[in-house]
């Protein structure tokens, strides 16, 4: 029978968040470890136990299994707008379909030239430590450009601290000052959204949207909620895997040299397998609804654990070589779940596909072969589990 064993460090250090690999790679070869246990939590890890999970999405759901309504009245009083249904589009099919179909339209809509500001920097030799702030701005920055959004610099900075804010509250429900956090951030993010819902330039998409989403017979809230689902999502999920992408870049100088003779060569593939090498998504939650096994145990009803996506994205029974970054991977529609999968696919991987399809040839070409990371020196964010944010990576460029 498998079960779960302790991870010999907390899931929260920085060590782990950055490598996770060396700590767990000596779990795969055992067969009866369905998992491990770090911080309360337990942890799947394999890409064989992940597939499972998503295809059995009626008995494992991100959704909690009791609805409480004393509790969840309570959390509603206590956290009104933590509590809003902004995640209304991801549960309603027709809602998720209309927001898809203006994330394609936007594609088209991506400038680029704020790119080529942000890494041209690196051009220069020295010490680059504050560019961080710059990078994590940029995804927001040329998303909400394209959608037709007017914000201010200072608008662009909260709505990132606020993005931050709202998803370090996900998984925390017993932690009092960051649902607090996480309510006034979602209050403040509706505000803006519907302002700018409600006024929207002609001939903006956004402008297109509201009308469409009206047509349609959406409620104006509905409408609204779509959208901030997609604004709080943007920030730290392409930023963060931006970071991470300049880090590997380094970390890896020979696979990524023929590349950098030839930025153009950058392809969907290509994008896929940084990605799979490492990305933002760290650890996402599910709830066993009806009894499941898995890999042998039975999970009961009530039971909770996370699915550890880099564990998914390097295990070594299914990816050859896993640390290694491989450009002649091929990625099918199911050989990967590095956008998750079934219910829960990623309604971001055509823009993130996209933007860095920009970015990747922007960074090869801006960085120099002989720049190297500070290690010692990397900072990520706190003790939340979802996403973690690289708040500093000291390039040396010689
Ligand atoms: C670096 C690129 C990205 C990667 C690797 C990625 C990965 C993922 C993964 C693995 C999931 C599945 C979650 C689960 O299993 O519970 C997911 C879901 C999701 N992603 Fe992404 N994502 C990326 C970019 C984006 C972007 C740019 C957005 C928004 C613009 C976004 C928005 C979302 C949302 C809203 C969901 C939840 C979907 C649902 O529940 O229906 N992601 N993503």
């Amino acid at each position: 029978m498998s079960h779960f064993v302790p991870l010999e460090v907390s899931v929260f250090d920085a060590a782990f968040t950055l490598d996770p690999y060396p700590f767990i790679e000596h779990l795969y070869e055992q067969e009866e470890v369905l998992g491990f246990t770090s911080e309360g939590m337990n942890f799947c890890f394999r890409f064989e136990d992940c597939h499972d999970l998503i295809a059995a999405h009626k008995n494992v759901a991100r959704e909690p299994v009791s609805v409480d309504e004393a509790a969840n009245k309570l959390f509603s009083e206590n956290y009104p707008a933590r509590a809003w249904h902004y995640q209304y589009s991801l549960t309603d099919v027709k809602a998720k379909a209309l927001l898809g179909r203006y994330l394609t339209m936007l594609l088209d809509k991506l400038r680029v030239d704020d790119i080529e500001r942000a890494f041209s920097r690196f051009r220069q030799s020295g010490r680059h430590d504050d560019y961080m702030i710059e990078v994590r701005l940029l995804p927001m920055r040329m998303l909400l450009s394209a959608w037709g959004f007017t914000y201010t610099d200072a608008q662009l900075t909260s709505l990132y601290d606020d993005s931050v804010a709202l998803v370090k509250s996900f998984e925390h429900f017993d932690n009092e000052a960051m649902l607090r956090k996480g309510d006034e951030a979602m209050s403040r993010t509706r505000a803006y959204v519907a302002e700018q819902f409600n006024n929207a330039p002609a001939g903006t998409l956004l402008d297109e949207f509201s009308r469409a989403s009206r047509e349609a017979g959406f409620d104006d809230n509905d409408g609204i909620a779509s959208l901030v689902t997609f604004v709080q999502s943007t920030p730290n999920t392409l930023s963060v895997s931006t970071a991470l992408m300049l880090r590997n870049i380094m970390r890896y100088p020979d696979a990524v040299a023929p590349l950098r003779e030839n930025p153009d060569r950058v392809s969907e593939s290509i994008i896929m397998e940084f990605l799979r090498r490492d990305n933002h998504v760290k650890a996402l939650s599910r709830q066993v609804h009806n009894s499941f096994t898995l890999r042998g145990k039975d999970l009961a009803v009530g039971d909770s654990l996370f699915i550890f996506y880099p564990g998914v994205n390097m295990d070594p029974t299914h990816w050859d070589a896993p640390l290694t970054l491989n450009f002649k991977r091929e990625f099918t529609r199911d050989n990967h779940n590095i956008f998750g999968g079934s219910r829960y696919s990623c309604i971001g991987s055509r823009i993130a596909l996209k933007y860095f399809s920009y970015v990747l040839p922007s960074m090869l070409a801006n960085v120099d072969k002989g720049s190297r990371l500070i290690k010692e020196e990397i900072e990520v964010d706190g003790e939340w589990i979802a996403e973690r944010v690289i708040t500093k990576l000291p390039i040396l460029v010689p």
